[in-house]
């Protein structure tokens, strides 16, 4: 390792963001439900499962036009798809079926495990009162290495691979999935992805150690939990009724946060997990009830838009089959729902993983480089090129610095556009929260301030224009990030030994939607990949994949003051290691039709 690589490495855990002081963010009137045992008589109850196959009522509309999910439609979501597990300690366990009437016999066994969206919200705002009223310091949900002691769950779900669906509800219904690219699964579609096509080359499907072609998972079961014991005593438990029932464990594999001042951030030093689109509709009328919290002033003018400032509120069709899409056009205007998949699939949503490991060393010593060559800071230089600082304060309201209280500062942090100036919301009350005072970002339209290339601009162009036309088209493109760092981390390590700069780690990138293709593999083929979409300016230098006969060398341009530098990128930083392409159906099916019911 390069000693300026060291040197850098060294620094990046004292960039761990400041968290916003208690804010008493709205409550919503919901009662609590939940626990292990109150899930049993739920289950028992769950009216959702019409005969021959689950078809849960999405009735009522709010005033803004959003579906309501009621008791029965929130307990039929897996809880893993909306709001999502976000639990500091998770583990992948990717199977293979045995024989089908074991395999059915065990999913009767997995359903009334699997948590529901009703109990992960509920728990959410269970954890969220508690902490503020332990004054405990942080602005979100748990997964930030936050700790409410008295409060932990262990959660449970699965998904299901398009093979698994044909040999569990029959070719018949599996032909109605009608994601081109769920069918092919994720081996086939690598190298469209920009994958080595070189099989003598780290990356290649064949050399995964999971869901390559002789490898492909069949189910996927992730057991998530705030305390280790509690997950290793569930996935023990997992694990071996699964074998009981003939299934085989092709990997099982932990993800768990970054420890101390790391929690958050992914193995080059970045905070992640902190741009995520909110879902349109609610649990019930009453205000408050809504999935995604609304922080927005009834007058502010994009009180209809947004969920808190930066977070724009999706039609939940996104990420739900069956339910309405967003338009490409008008985001306030829902586009209809597709139909393309059974009937009994309705609620659920398709799962891609990715198992990314990372090259920390590499990404370094390029970003050392290539930011010495332009007469650049390299943590300056890599945080342009990823869109945010160390700490996740965004580049746009921060350009020359990081600034770990605008990370730290919820309603602010995810706050800016790159085309228009940003200009300030006005928020509900919020008690303890003294406003955004932070540096506004102004119109970047030439990419000055945060380049085209950066990470968070190719994944998320949010107001450009771009190839695909209206910014709206943009939210059509979004999805629901749920991944986890593997591996022990290296940054903030001072002198590490040679085992642990060796040490394998990386992203379980997880992530939900209701169309791979028009979603994760849109974004990384069309944009992520491209060196002029959605703009001119180069690939992505996190993980944008360029295989021409072999030669993956790519390039990235860097808007130096004197004008654009063009700078070579040959390594890859990332390199695709496993995964599949998984759909999470809604509850209903998998002790329903999925069973053999
Ligand atoms: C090891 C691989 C990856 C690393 C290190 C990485 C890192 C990051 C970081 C540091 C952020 C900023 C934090 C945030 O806004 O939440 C981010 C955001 C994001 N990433 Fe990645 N990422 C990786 C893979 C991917 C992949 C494979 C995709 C999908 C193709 C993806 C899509 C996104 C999206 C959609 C955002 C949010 C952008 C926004 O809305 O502003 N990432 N990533």
């Amino acid at each position: 390792m390069k000693r300026t690589t060291a040197v850098v490495l060294a620094g990046l855990a004292s960039a761990g963001a400041e968290l916003l002081a208690g804010v008493e963010l709205p409550g919503a009137a919901a009662d609590v439900v939940g626990g292990p045992g109150e899930r049993a008589a739920r289950v028992g109850e769950r009216e959702v499962a019409a005969p021959g196959g689950g078809l849960t009522e999405v009735a009522r509309m709010t005033a803004l036009g959003e579906p309501v999910y009621g008791r029965a439609a929130g307990n039929d979501i897996q809880g893993a798809v909306v709001p999502g597990f976000n639990k500091d300690h998770q583990q992948l366990v990717f199977l293979r079926l045995g024989e089908v009437e074991g395999a059915r016999a065990w999913l009767r066994w997995l359903a009334p495990r699997i948590a529901t969206m009703n109990e992960v919200l509920d728990f959410r705002r269970a954890f969220r009162a508690a902490r503020l009223r332990l004054g405990v310091r942080d602005p979100g949900v748990s997964g930030t290495g936050v700790r409410v002691p008295e409060l932990t769950a262990t959660w449970t779900s699965v998904a299901f691979s398009y093979t698994a669906i044909e040999l569990l509800a029959g070719p018949v219904e599996a032909g109605r999935f009608g994601d081109r690219s769920f069918r092919q699964g994720l081996a086939a579609r690598s190298t469209y992805l920009g994958d080595p096509a070189d099989p003598a080359r780290p990356g290649h499907r064949e050399r995964w150690v999971v869901g390559g072609p002789q490898n492909e998972a069949e189910m996927l079961v992730t057991v998530a939990a705030d305390a280790v014991d509690d997950l290793e005593t569930a996935v023990a438990a997992v694990i071996s009724t699964a074998s009981e029932h003939g299934l085989t464990v092709l990997l099982s594999e932990r993800g768990d946060t970054l420890p101390g001042q790391l929690a958050g951030h992914e193995h080059f030093g970045f905070k992640d997990g902190i741009s995520q689109p909110g879902i349109r509709g609610a649990r019930s009328t009453v205000s408050g009830d809504e999935i995604t919290p609304r922080y927005l002033a009834a007058d502010d003018p994009h009180a209809a838009l947004f969920g808190k400032p930066g977070q724009p509120l999706v039609w939940p069709g996104q990420f739900l089959l069956g339910e309405p899409r967003q338009d490409p056009q008008d985001p306030k205007v829902p586009a209809p729902a597709s139909t393309a998949f059974p009937q009994w699939a309705r609620l659920g949503s398709y799962v891609v993983v990715r198992r990314l490991a990372q090259d920390v060393v590499g990404f370094w010593d390029w970003m050392g480089s290539a930011a010495a060559a332009v007469d650049v800071d390299p943590v300056a230089f890599a945080s342009a090129l990823v869109g945010r600082w160390p700490s996740g304060a965004p580049v746009m309201r921060s350009p020359h610095h990081d600034d770990p209280a605008l990370a730290g500062d919820d309603f602010a942090s995810n706050h800016f556009l790159f085309q228009d100036d940003t200009r300030p919301s006005s928020l509900v009350p919020l008690a303890g929260y003294a406003g955004d005072s932070h540096r506004a970002a102004a119109a970047d339209v030439l990419a000055r301030v945060c380049p085209h290339a950066a990470h968070i601009r190719k994944v998320n162009p949010r107001d450009s224009a771009t190839d695909f036309g209206a910014p709206a088209d943009t939210l059509t493109r979004l999805m629901l990030r749920r991944g986890i760092p593997y591996g022990p981390p290296l940054v903030g390590v001072s002198d590490p030994s040679p085992q642990l700069v060796e040490a394998e780690r990386g992203l379980l990138f997880v992530a939900c939607m209701s169309s791979i293709e028009d979603q994760f593999e849109f974004v990384s083929r069309r944009w992520v990949n491209s060196v002029d979409q959605p703009n001119a300016g180069g690939v992505d230098p996190v993980i944008g994949q360029v295989d021409r006969a072999g030669q993956r060398g790519r390039e990235v341009v860097w808007p130096a003051a004197s004008g654009d530098v063009t700078l070579r990128l040959d390594a890859d930083f990332v390199t695709p290691t496993g995964g599949g392409y998984f759909f999470a159906p809604p509850i209903s099916a998998v002790d329903g039709i999925l069973a053999g019911a």
